[in-house]
């Protein structure tokens, strides 16, 4: 069977300035793959992401989700075509219990209040949201953390409420930016199995710092550098690429057991 492509860019880039952060990207997604995409620090993977989901305007280039050019479709509206994202840094509301952060992020794109000709259905709308904010939070595990305030919720389970949120939004694709930072050993194990679990049903991008983390579980690695994507393919492949070796790893050897990380130089959240 063919592979579907359902997120192309074409040339993308983005400037601040005279910087160039993100440098014509040619990158393509496939139907039910899951992706990483890695690189060292500033090497523009979260511009990239921010470019894809609307946060701001490339500078060039083009961005087609299902055929459809999204170049300038406004974030919200990328949310509702299925593109959704979680943030580097956990983003949820410390002051509100778990299902309210979770009935807040699938309100917010309800077409209740988008369209005040739904008003009359609002009962069976809210029963709805309800509905789908419990369902989001048993596949992450935290139904039964439902009513607790959110600040009393560890770093682990926040990140967990993070990808609730974004799954109770029904994405097409979901892209994750660098799920595993801040976590314990522990931590890092349970979301790794949460990954699995939701990969079987979701087509996903994974930015990751540590190459070791998502080496079994991506599908196709892309490496970033400078802007650019340097190298691309299956990931044990992609280990072996010498301008990736050099680049990132400082040419040591190409087996996975043998990897050495890039070391991070950002301070942990
Ligand atoms: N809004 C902005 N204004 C100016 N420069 C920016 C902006 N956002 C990113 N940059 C710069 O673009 C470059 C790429 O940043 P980006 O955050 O995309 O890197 P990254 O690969 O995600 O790095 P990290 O692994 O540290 O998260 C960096 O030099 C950064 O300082
Ligand atoms: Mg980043």
């Amino acid at each position: 069977m063919r592979e579907k492509v359902i997120l192309e860019t074409q040339n993308l880039s983005k400037q601040f300035g005279g910087f160039v952060a993100v440098e014509k990207v040619n990158y393509k997604l496939f139907e039910g793959e899951t992706a990483g995409i890695i690189g060292p620090n500033g090497a523009g993977k979260s511009t990239f992401f921010n470019l894809l989901t609307g946060l701001f305007p490339p500078t060039e280039g083009k961005i087609l989700f299902f055929n459809q050019d999204i170049t300038s479709t406004q974030a919200e509206h990328r949310v509702e075509l299925g593109l959704v994202r979680t943030f580097q840094l956990v983003s949820v509301f410390d002051s509100l219990s778990v299902i309210d952060n979770l009935i807040l992020a699938v309100t917010r794109f309800s077409p209740i209040f988008t369209n005040k000709f739904r008003f009359f259905f609002r009962d069976a709308h809210i029963k709805n949201i309800t509905e789908r904010a419990k369902e989001a939070l048993n596949r992450v595990g935290l139904a039964d953390k439902s009513h607790i305030l959110t600040s009393e919720l560890s770093y682990g389970d926040k990140r967990k409420l993070e990808i609730a949120m974004a799954l109770a939004l029904n994405p097409k694709v979901l892209l994750l930016d660098e799920p595993f930072a801040g976590l314990s050993d522990v931590e890092i194990k349970e979301l790794l199995n949460l990954l699995h679990k939701v990969k079987k049903s979701l087509t996903l991008i994974i930015i990751e710092h540590k190459i070791s983390r998502i080496v079994d579980l991506v599908t196709r690695l892309s490496v970033m550098h400078e802007g650019r994507i340097i190298a691309e393919g299956n990931p044990k492949d992609v280990l072996c690429n010498e301008t990736v070796r050099r680049v990132y790893w400082g040419g040591e050897s190409c087996s996975v057991d043998g990897i050495t990380d890039s070391s991070d130089r950002r301070r942990r959240p």
